[in-house]
């Protein structure tokens, strides 16, 4: 396709024929794009975490609620002039906490055109358009990661979400082999249902159960190795209603359980397997990790976040389920007869929400300017970094406490006391940013490498800093 760029800037055929409200909305919207631009185009270059002045300086937002409307301008230039100093800069390259991934290009660029379009991707009558990019995208989502091509999609808000809604299409599904209808009768009187998941079971896959009425804290754990990963041969004895919570990418160690393993297990006693591959899950679409997710799609539902390794701005999860109709069963709402609905699949009926925003755009968006070989290599890049901060750290004489076979690192720089002592002094020098854990009883600082946007000179930079400080104290 050949290469467009906007006409001539200012557009000034279209000036001409635009005045008041419509002059003042194009103007304003070209203020905020240049001062985005501006932003990204400096975020480099500053302190990773916001500055204490800059922090102080959000003070100046505790006005009281203006009695008559305001110039919009005056909210567009407070929100960058205190707001964006005040942000942290986790859409830039030296950002490793938590596991965030940062924006590409051609996912922001969608999401502002996107904004634009305002349209509500409930339905295939509000918005052709949107639902055409997400059926593209689930397609292309579908390949990627090796799942079959029958597989339900919903485009929900992060992780915590797709696991819900990944848990309600198993509880349903469950519920309905033994005579049980959960959506209409609720679960009060309904047979139990069985709950396994590792001891590293992520906190969000917890409150997932807790929303669905199967409970956080009725779960059965199994033990886990030094990276942990589930032991598939702990695994008890199944019977009755149950569903296998398998983790691909632990927060901490980014270890994966043995899936095909469990899937094997779990399915010989008619099981359901549900993965969290909030992260991990993007390993499938990088040939030289794929190793790492092998057997992930015999599972029967699956959960990940396009926010982190797909780098879409947020909020952007995505929900998979094997059988596309026990996905729709467990979130389609009863009949409403203002709601006409088609031949057409509507996207309302597999997720949580009604009315949202069309998120499936930057997914598509991502996808469509990565390629299938674009976002190999970000994946790829993103692991390499990660070793790279593993093997300098350990030539430096610190323990590198994981297996690093993904993009998290965890590193103890001595006693629990320097270790949390090296984080905070890291934090506060701002050329980079890396939270805390405890792995395992061990204090450690995790680096998570989840962004297009990290470079190896950004990654030298992080070292350097990380090294000076973690010497001089
Ligand atoms: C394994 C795992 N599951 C679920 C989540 C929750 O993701 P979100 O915050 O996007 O809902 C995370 C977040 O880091 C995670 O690492």
């Amino acid at each position: 396709m050949e290469k467009q760029i906007r006409p001539k800037s200012p557009d000034t055929l279209l000036l001409q024929r635009i005045s008041g409200a419509q002059r003042d909305r194009y103007n304003l919207l070209e203020e905020a794009a240049w001062r985005a631009s501006r932003y990204l185009t400096e975020l480099n270059e500053r302190s990773v975490f916001p500055t204490p002045d800059a922090l102080a300086g959000l003070a100046a937002f505790d006005e009281t609620l203006p009695e008559a409307p305001r110039d919009p301008l005056e909210a567009l230039t407070l929100l960058d002039e205190i707001g964006s100093p005040a942000t942290v800069a986790s859409t830039g390259g030296r950002y490793f906490g938590f596991v965030f991934g940062g924006s590409l290009p051609a996912a922001l660029a969608a999401n502002w055109l996107a904004g634009a379009w305002d349209q509500n991707a409930a339905l295939a009558a509000a918005s052709p358009a949107a639902i055409k990019l997400e059926t593209v995208a689930q397609r292309w989502l579908l390949d990627v990661l090796g799942l079959p091509a029958e597989t339900g999609i919903g485009f929900v808000t992060g992780a915590t979400m797709a696991n819900f809604s990944g848990l309600a299409a198993a509880r349903h599904a469950l519920l309905r082999q033994v005579g049980w209808d959960a959506e209409a009768q609720g679960l009060f009187g309904a047979p139990p249902i069985t709950v396994i998941v590792g001891d590293e079971v992520h906190v969000s896959l917890l409150k997932a159960l807790s929303l669905l009425g199967l409970g956080r804290e009725r779960v059965v754990r199994v033990p886990v190795d030094d990276q942990g990963r589930m032991r598939a041969n702990a695994i008890p004895r199944i019977s009755g209603p149950t569903i296998v919570c398998v983790q691909a990418g632990n927060v901490n160690t980014g270890a994966f359980d043995p899936v095909a393993e469990i899937c094997k297990i779990a399915h010989a006693a008619g099981a359901w397997v549900h993965v969290d591959g909030a992260f991990g899950l993007w390993a499938a679409a990088a040939p030289a990790r794929a190793h790492l997710v092998a057997g992930i799609g015999e599972a029967d539902s699956w959960a990940t976040d396009a926010h982190k390794w797909l780098n879409v701005p947020y909020d952007s999860g995505l929900v998979f389920c094997r059988r596309a109709e026990d996905l729709r069963a467990a979130l389609t709402h009863s009949k409403a007869a203002y709601l006409a609905e088609g031949e057409q699949r509507e996207p309302m009926e597999y997720t949580p929400e009604m009315s949202r925003r069309a998120r499936g755009v930057e997914v598509w968006a991502a996808l469509r300017s990565l390629g299938r070989s674009g976002l190999a290599e970000m994946v790829e890049r993103c692991c390499r970094h990660a070793a790279r901060f593993a093997e300098s750290l350990t030539a430096a004489g610190y323990e590198v406490l994981n297996d690093v076979q993904l993009n998290q690192v965890l590193v103890s720089f001595g006693d629990p006391d320097k270790t949390r002592r090296v984080i905070e002094a890291v934090q506060q020098d701002g050329t980079c940013w890396c939270g805390g854990t405890v792995w395992q009883g061990r204090t450690a600082m995790r680096i998570s490498v989840s962004s297009w946007a990290t470079t190896e000179e950004d990654v030298e930079r992080s070292l350097e800093a990380i090294l000076r400080i973690a010497a001089a104290l």
